[in-house]
C-alpha cells in the first residue's frame, strides 16, 4: 500500500504511463497447467484451498516463483461471493462449479444475504499472507465476478452453454433479475473494498459470460451494475481492470463504466479497438490462448506481431484473451513469458 513496488510495470501500464516493455501476467496462471498445482490440489478440495490463507498464498505464489510474471493474481474464485450470500457451492472434478440450491424464484432471491463481507474475511487473510511473501516485488491483483456472470451461475445452478434460464429470467422477470443483480453488486462493492483495505495493488472484475447478451441487455443487466461497482470503490492508486469475453463488441460500454483498463478477448485487433476508446483507457490482452499449444516458433511470432502492432502505445498489458487451459504445456507458458520479458521497445 505505502511502500513502492520494485516492479510496477503493471501499475504504470494500467494508468497509461510509459513502460520499457509491456507487463505480462496470464489469466488462470494460478492453476491446473502446473504439476505443482496438482501436488497441492490432490490433498485438498478447491474450496478448502481458497479458504485456507496459507494454501491460497502457496498457489498464488506458484506462477510468481516458477514463471516470473509481472503480477500475482490471488488464488480464489469468482463464485465465493455467491457462496457467502447463501449459495451451496461445490466444485466437482470434470463438472465444474455447482450450486445445489439454484436461485429461481422471488423467495430464493429474498433468501440471498448481503451482509456477508465478514464471511469473506479469509480472502483478506490470504491477501495479507501473499503480501508478506511478495514483499513488494510485484503487484498483487485481487478480483471478483461481475453481477451478471455470478447471477448466471446462481440461476443455472452451474456452468451453462446457452444461459437459457438466465436469459428467461432477464426477459420474463426483469424486476426479479434486477433485485438479485443489485444484491450481488452491493456484496461485490463491500468485497472489493475489503480487498483494497487488505492491500491488493490492482483489481479485476470478471464478467466472463457477458458475451451471451444482446447489446441492450448487456447495457441494462451487465454494464449498469459494473459501472455502479466501479463508482463505489476506494480506488485511489488502485487500477481497475474490466474483463469480459465479448469485449471485442462491448469495449466502448466497458470503458464507459469507468475502469482504467479494458481486458480484450482475442477476436479484436488490439490497436484498432484501443483507438476507439477514450484517451487514457488502457488495454489488456489479447493473445488467443490456443496459440500456447503451438510450436515455440509460432508462439514467439504471434507475440512479436502483437507487440509490433502496439508499438509506441502506452497503456498496454500483455495477457491472453481468456484463461490458460489446463492442458497447455507448462514449458510453452514459460516460454511466452520469456519472450515478453526479453522484448524492448
Ligand atoms: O487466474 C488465476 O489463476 C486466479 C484464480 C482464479 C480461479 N478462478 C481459480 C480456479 C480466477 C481468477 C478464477 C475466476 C473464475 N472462476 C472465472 C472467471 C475467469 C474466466 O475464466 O472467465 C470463472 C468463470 C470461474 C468459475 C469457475 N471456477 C469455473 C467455471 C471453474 C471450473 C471449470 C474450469 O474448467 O475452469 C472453476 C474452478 C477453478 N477456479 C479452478 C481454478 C484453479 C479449477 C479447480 C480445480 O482444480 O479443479
Amino acid at each position: 500500500m505505502t511502500t513502492e513496488l520494485q516492479n510496477d510495470l503493471l501499475i504504470r501500464a494500467a494508468f497509461s504511463r510509459p513502460t520499457e516493455r509491456p507487463p505480462v501476467w496470464m489469466m488462470r496462471q494460478a492453476g491446473r497447467f502446473m504439476k505443482e498445482y496438482w501436488e497441492i490440489k490432490n490433498k485438498y478440495s478447491f474450496l478448502e484451498m481458497c479458504k485456507t490463507p496459507d494454501i491460497a498464498a502457496d498457489v498464488t505464489m506458484l506462477p510468481v516463483d516458477l514463471l516470473g510474471v509481472d503480477a500475482a493474481i490471488l488464488f480464489s474464485d469468482i463464485l465465493v461471493t455467491a457462496e457467502a450470500m447463501g449459495g451451496q457451492l461445490s466444485f466437482e472434478q470434470g463438472v465444474g462449479p455447482r450450486f445445489a440450491n439454484p436461485v429461481r424464484s422471488r423467495a430464493d432471491a429474498e433468501a440471498l444475504r448481503t451482509d456477508v463481507v465478514e464471511k469473506l474475511r479469509y480472502v483478506a487473510d490470504a491477501i495479507a499472507v501473499v503480501r508478506q511473501r511478495l514483499s513488494r516485488r510485484i503487484p498483487l491483483i485481487g478480483f471478483a465476478g461481475a453481477p451478471f456472470t455470478v447471477l448466471s451461475y446462481l440461476v443455472e445452478g452451474g456452468s451453462s452453454r446457452d444461459f437459457k434460464r438466465t436469459k428467461l429470467l432477464l426477459h420474463n422477470e426483469p424486476d426479479l433479475a434486477h433485485f438479485i443483480l443489485q444484491k450481488i453488486a452491493d456484496v461485490t462493492v463491500d468485497y472489493l473494498n475489503m480487498q483494497i483495505a487488505a492491500g491488493v495493488d490492482a483489481l479485476q472484475l470478471f464478467d466472463s459470460w457477458a458475451l451471451a447478451l444482446a447489446w441492450d441487455d448487456y447495457k441494462t443487466f451487465a454494464h449498469h451494475y459494473n459501472a455502479y461497482i466501479f463508482s463505489k470503490l476506494n480506488r485511489t492508486g488502485i487500477p481497475l481492470i474490466s474483463f469480459c469475453k465479448g469485449s471485442s463488441v462491448f469495449a466502448p460500454l466497458m470503458a464507459a463504466a469507468g475502469p482504467d483498463v479494458v481486458s480484450v478477448d482475442w477476436n479484436a485487433d488490439l490497436p484498432t479497438l484501443k483507438a476507439g476508446l477514450p484517451h487514457g483507457v488502457a488495454v489488456q490482452g489479447n493473445l488467443d490462448p490456443f496459440v500456447l499449444y503451438a510450436d515455440k516458433k509460432v508462439i514467439k511470432e504471434k507475440i512479436l506481431q502483437l507487440f509490433e502492432r502496439m508499438r509506441g502505445q502506452d497503456g498496454f498489458i500483455f495477457n491472453l484473451g481468456h484463461g490458460i487451459m489446463p492442458d497447455i504445456p507448462f514449458e510453452n507458458v514459460k516460454y511466452a513469458i520469456e519472450v515478453v520479458k526479453d522484448f524492448n521497445y
